[in-house]
């Protein structure tokens, strides 16, 4: 736990964490890996299929939820392998690609700011080139944050996603198939700068 003092939001998020955690109630990055091997959830990670193995340092859980998805998106800290360093200003996403690789992808991305509170927002990469427009270029309506936390070392954002929606002239449809993409980075003035370890793209698409 950082030393910093949490806004009362905050505090009453990680609480509510801190005791699902007790109850083994999924909000661990062991317990989502699970989800991952049990139920109709698509899982996204950047070390492939790591949830196999229960060794995940980064994982996204997608599952529908009538006209939504549910993501969880969850990230350890100074984890073994990937050393993500996530106690500084930092991004953790997973794209829904109409490419096949970065471009044209709807991003849901959860980050510590600069003022030590964790935030989920949707953001769009650009089609044709390797560029994210920030979130706040992009409307949230899509999207209804259900918590976000930064408690015992992980990083941990639970948002629903509608599954139609539009950025730009870009129409998403999660109930047609799309390819996942995950990557982590630093923030810069609370908007995604580029990823500082290999990004991950799903071998096979999804559908919602
Ligand atoms: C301002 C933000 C970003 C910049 C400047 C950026 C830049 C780049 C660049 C230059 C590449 C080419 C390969 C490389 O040099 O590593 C790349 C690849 C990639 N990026 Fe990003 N990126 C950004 C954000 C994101 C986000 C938010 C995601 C998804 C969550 C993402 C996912 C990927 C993936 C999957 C690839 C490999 C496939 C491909 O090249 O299309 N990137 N990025």
């Amino acid at each position: 736990m950082q030393s910093y003092i949490l806004p009362p939001v905050l505090l009453i998020l990680t609480a509510n964490v801190a005791a699902a955690q007790n109850t083994g109630c999924g909000s661990s990055l062991s317990s989502v890996s699970q989800t991952c091997q049990n139920s109709g959830s698509v899982c996204h990670s950047l070390q492939a299929q790591c949830w196999q193995a229960a060794s995940c340092e980064f994982l996204a859980s997608i599952a529908t939820a009538n006209d939504a998805v549910t993501v969880d998106l969850l990230a350890a800290a100074n984890g073994n392998q990937l050393q993500l360093n996530l106690t500084g200003n930092r991004w953790i996403g997973v794209g829904f690609s109409m490419s096949g690789g970065m471009a044209n992808s709807a991003v849901v991305h959860c980050f510590h700011d600069a003022n030590d509170t964790v935030q989920a927002k949707l953001t769009y990469n650009i089609p044709n080139a390797h560029f994210n427009i920030g979130w706040q270029n992009v409307d949230q309506a899509p999207l209804n944050v259900q918590s976000a936390s930064y408690v015992n070392n992980e990083l941990h954002c639970v948002v629903k996603l509608q599954k139609k929606f539009t950025i730009q002239s870009q129409a998403f449809d999660l109930n047609q198939p799309v390819t996942l993409i995950a990557a982590t980075g630093p923030l810069r003035n609370n908007t995604i700068a580029m990823h500082d370890r290999d990004p991950a793209i799903s071998k096979q698409k999804a559908s919602f």
